[in-house]
C-alpha cells in the first residue's frame, strides 16, 4: 500500500469526533456536575494527587462506567502493576473489570516505564481499529522517574495527547502530586501544560480529626467548571464527590 492510500485508510478508519456539547460522562458520582457535564470529547485529562488519593479508583470508575453505562471500550495502560493485580484490585471496590476484557470492553496493558515510546505504539493503532475511546495511563510519573531526560518525556507525551485528541472519548494520564501536596508541583516534568484538563486530588487534617479529601478542577480547557474545591470519599463502592458542598 503507498502511502497516500494509507494516509486515506487512516482517515476512514479514525473514530468521528464528537462535537463539543456532546461531553463524555465520567460515571464517577457528582464528576459530571463539577465539570459542568463531564469531560470534552478528544481531551487529555492529567489526574494528579498523592499516594493514596483515590486515582488509580478513579481511572477504574471512569473506564467500567464507560464500558457498563454507554458501552465505550477502555484501554487502561499500567506502569506499575500487572493486569492481574488491577483485576483484583477493581474487585475489592466491586468492579468486576474481568467480564469487560471478556466483552471486549477493556484492554488491559503493562508497560516498561524504561520504553515509554510503547505507549505510541500501542495507542495509535488501536484507537485507528476503534478498540478503545478511554484510556488511562496509570501513571505518567513512573515514566519521569525513569526517563531523567524532561524534554525526551514531554516529547513522548506532546506526540502522545496529539493522537488522542482525535479519540471520540477522553483520556486520563495519572500523576503523583509533589510530596507538598500543592498545585506548583502536578507532575515532575510539567506535562499538565499540554493536558486540557488538570484535576488535583487533595488531603487535609485537622489536629485530633480524620483527614478528609477534596477534589479541584486546576483547569478545563473548552469549558467552565466549579472553581471551588469539593469533598469526596472512598468506599468499598469506590469515589464519590459532593458537588453541592464546600471542602474548607
Ligand atoms: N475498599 C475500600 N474501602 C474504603 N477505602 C478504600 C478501599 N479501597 C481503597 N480505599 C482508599 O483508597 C486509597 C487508595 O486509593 P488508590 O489506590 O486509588 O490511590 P492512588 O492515588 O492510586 O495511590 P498510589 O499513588 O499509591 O497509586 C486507600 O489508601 C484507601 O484510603
Ligand atoms: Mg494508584
Amino acid at each position: 500500500m503507498n502511502s497516500v492510500e494509507e494516509k486515506i485508510e487512516n482517515k476512514i478508519a479514525k473514530p468521528e469526533k464528537k462535537t463539543n456539547s456532546e461531553r463524555i460522562k465520567t460515571g464517577v458520582p457528582g464528576m459530571d456536575e463539577v465539570t459542568h457535564g463531564g469531560f470534552v470529547p478528544g481531551s487529555v485529562v492529567m489526574l494528579s494527587g498523592n499516594t493514596g488519593a483515590g486515582k488509580t479508583i478513579f481511572a477504574l470508575q471512569f473506564l467500567y462506567e464507560g464500558a457498563i453505562k454507554y458501552g465505550e471500550p477502555g484501554l487502561y495502560i499500567t506502569t506499575q502493576n500487572n493486569a492481574e493485580d488491577i483485576r483484583k484490585y477493581a474487585k475489592t471496590i466491586g468492579l468486576d473489570i474481568e467480564s469487560l476484557e471478556k466483552k471486549n470492553l477493556l484492554i488491559i496493558e503493562s508497560i516498561n516505564p524504561n520504553y515509554p515510546q510503547i505507549l505510541l505504539k500501542i495507542v495509535e493503532p488501536l484507537l485507528r481499529k476503534k478498540r478503545f475511546s478511554r484510556l488511562v495511563i496509570d501513571s505518567a510519573t513512573i515514566i519521569e522517574y525513569y526517563i531523567k531526560d524532561i524534554f525526551k518525556v514531554k516529547n513522548v507525551f506532546y506526540k502522545l495527547f496529539s493522537v488522542l485528541r482525535n479519540s471520540p472519548g477522553s483520556s486520563i494520564i495519572v500523576s503523583e502530586m509533589g510530596l507538598h501536596g500543592d498545585t506548583s508541583t502536578l507532575s515532575v516534568a510539567g506535562i499538565e501544560f499540554l493536558a486540557d484538563t488538570v484535576i488535583a486530588l487533595h488531603r487535609k487534617q485537622k489536629k485530633g480529626a480524620e483527614f478528609t479529601r477534596g477534589i479541584e478542577i486546576v483547569k478545563m480547557r473548552q469549558s467552565d467548571h466549579t472553581k471551588m474545591i469539593h469533598p469526596y470519599t472512598i468506599t468499598k463502592k469506590g469515589i464519590k464527590i459532593f458537588p453541592d458542598e464546600k471542602w474548607f
